[in-house]
């Protein structure tokens, strides 16, 4: 867990260096940031030190999997998933989809790496984790029904082995090997993010998932919000009482917050 951290300060401390030279955050400047949210106690982004106040953010899409569908990468059909390496695709988020052939309970990956979030008919079922828990109960699930795994590299290892692939690995369903697996990496690039939230104005809800609005309102997703930097000065994003996701601003990538395991609970921005 101490490897996994480090891991991810030194990836974020890396993002911030790259980032510090944007110039759009220096001025007074209309700044947009997006966010992908696992957990949503806390729908506002709190910027500290400059002081830019609380920002409202707005759903992007009904579910986290319908939005990030919009920017997928090229899809890889297989019998067993492959890994982040065999797809060329080894940072960030690869969606995982199967259709599940018959009705059961209990979703095990026991060599799943690092995370999944996931999602049975585009509803957020729960989290995996390589750590613990490998499984999940998926209570009622039937045939046909539509398993889709977000898996989530979460840092690569520094010592130990060279060959820390990533991905879903095999995957069971009470014990029966799940097979017909539909790979596709997440493009997280600057032009990609803002494809998302384009004119922040003129965001359209995405219904075309079948989402009930109760279900949509407690669900992951991604959120968009606005504000000026009014002033040249170093800020930062207060995740406190958000759960775990990816923030970005004028489609940077600012990397991960999970204030609970920390240790990046303030993201600072210069
Ligand atoms: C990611 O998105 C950008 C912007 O749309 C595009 O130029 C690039 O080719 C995409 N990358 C992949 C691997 O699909
Ligand atoms: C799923 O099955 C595995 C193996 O039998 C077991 O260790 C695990 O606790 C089960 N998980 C759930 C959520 O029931
Ligand atoms: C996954 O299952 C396939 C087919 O049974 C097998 O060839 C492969 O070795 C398994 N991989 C892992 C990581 O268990
Ligand atoms: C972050 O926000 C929380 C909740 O609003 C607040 O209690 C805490 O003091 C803030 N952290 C910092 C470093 O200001
Ligand atoms: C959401 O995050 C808060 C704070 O990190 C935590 O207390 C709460 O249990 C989380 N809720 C869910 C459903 O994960």
């Amino acid at each position: 867990m101490i490897i996994l951290d480090i891991a991810m300060l030194i990836s974020i401390l890396i993002n911030i260096l790259a980032d510090s030279s944007i110039p759009a955050l220096k001025g007074n400047l209309m700044c947009k940031i997006t966010a992908f949210i696992t957990n949503m106690t806390a729908c506002y982004v709190n910027w500290l030190m400059a002081n830019y106040g609380v920002v409202n953010l707005k759903r992007v899409g009904t579910s986290l999997i319908s939005t990030l569908i919009q920017i997928q990468e090229a899809c890889h059909s297989t019998n067993y998933p492959m890994t982040f390496e065999q797809i060329d695709h080894p940072y960030g988020y690869v969606i995982y989809t199967t259709t599940l052939q018959t009705a059961g309970k209990n979703l095990s990956t026991p060599h799943i790496k690092d995370f999944g979030y996931v999602f049975l008919n585009n509803v957020y079922q729960g989290m995996l984790n390589k750590g613990n828990p490998t499984s999940i109960n998926l209570n009622g699930a039937n045939a046909g029904d539509i398993l889709r795994i977000l898996v989530e590299n979460g840092g690569r290892q520094a010592y130990w082995t060279i060959n820390d692939y990533k991905g879903l690995f095999n995957t069971t369903f009470d014990g029966i090997t799940l097979q017909n697996w539909i790979q596709c990496g997440v493009n997280l690039t600057e032009a990609s993010i803002n494809s998302l939230t384009g004119n922040f104005d003129s965001i359209i809800e995405d219904n075309s998932e079948d989402l009930s609005s109760l279900a949509a309102t407690s669900q992951p997703g991604v959120f968009t919000g606005q504000f000026t930097a009014n002033q040249l000065q170093d800020t930062f994003f207060n995740s406190t009482g958000w759960g775990k996701g990816q923030l970005f601003v004028n489609g940077f990538n600012l990397g991960r917050y999970w204030p609970l395991y920390g240790p990046q609970v303030n993201d600072k921005i210069e």
